[in-house]
């Protein structure tokens, strides 16, 4: 695996790889890898010629008391889970090369950033829509991997690599799991004993939903946040929202279309997002 510290050096391997005929994968990170980056990787690397992956913890997308500056950074972990899973290049940039003191630019997805993370986190989908077209520019690939548990992000970045004429393909691969339903985050680490023995209830509490969206019980996406927003009111957290909204533009849910149920939960230790898509039956509102 080799590695690339600045933006110059990525794109001269990469247009190395690309005259000589072959098709470059993405998967941008923020490193502390797991099993869902891995997922990432593995369907690059079967769909792709090349696998470059980038580590940065991109200090744009916290918000002031985030988690920034604990947010996990084990690196040699990361790069011996990138080498296995068959990495080509890691594209590992610093802070003071992506953002100099000069440096002036933000990119906005105006509507898309608004809602659901959005409100709870201003200023994230900026921060995480400038630094993924700074990747893009540095890395040109063919084809740019984002996991679904990130829903609004994959959305938020769709939009942005048509609107600015990337010419890349997102291509969104479905959330890990842990056996008991919990999602696969970098910031599991932080859960206590306790929490993360309660956290598998937001799953469920989304699986369900789906079930009552499907079998009719939830007549419409308002019925279905209200029972989600019942059913997280006495955990030991604070739910931050829990919303069915159109899946590819995060508007108001339509019959025919899929529904997104997406929530965000407040646990003492760590804020943990999750959704899951759910067809409605034709009669649903
Ligand atoms: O999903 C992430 O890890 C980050 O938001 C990303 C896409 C690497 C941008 O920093």
């Amino acid at each position: 695996m080799r590695t690339a510290r600045t933006p110059e050096r990525a794109r001269a391997l990469v247009r190395q790889w690309r005259s000589a005929g072959e098709t470059i994968g993405f998967v941008p990170t923020m490193g502390a890898l797991h099993v869902g980056h891995r997922s990432l990787l593995e369907r690059a690397r079967k769909d792709c010629d090349r696998v470059v992956a980038s580590i940065f913890v991109n200090p744009l997308q916290f918000g002031p008391g985030e988690d920034y500056r604990r947010y996990p950074r084990p690196i040699r972990r990361d790069m011996v889970l990138l080498r296995d899973a068959g990495t080509d290049l890691l594209y590992l940039p610093q802070a003071r090369t992506l953002f100099p003191p000069e440096y002036e630019t933000r990119v906005s997805v105006l509507r898309l950033r608004e809602p659901l993370e959005g409100a709870s986190r201003p200023g994230h989908f900026d921060g995480v829509a400038t630094i993924v077209a700074k990747l893009l520019a540095g890395v040109e690939p063919d084809r740019l991997y984002l996991g679904q548990k990130d829903a609004q992000q994959a959305v938020v970045l769709n939009r942005m690599v048509r609107d600015l004429d990337f010419g890349v393909r997102v291509v969104v691969c479905p959330t890990v799991r842990e056996g008991d339903g919990l999602a696969v985050s970098s910031r599991n680490v932080y859960l206590t004993p306790a929490e993360r023995a309660w956290a598998p209830a937001l799953h469920a509490t989304l699986r369900d939903a789906a079930s009552r969206v499907r079998s009719g019980e939830a007549r419409s996406a308002r019925e279905a946040a209200v029972w989600m927003r019942r059913r997280l009111a006495h955990g030991p957290g604070r739910l931050d929202y829990a919303a069915a909204v159109d899946a590819a533009t995060l508007g108001p849910a339509s019959p025919g279309r899929p529904w997104l149920l997406v929530l965000a939960y407040r646990l003492p230790s760590a804020r943990l997002i999750d959704n899951v898509v759910v067809r409605p039956p034709r009669g649903n509102r």
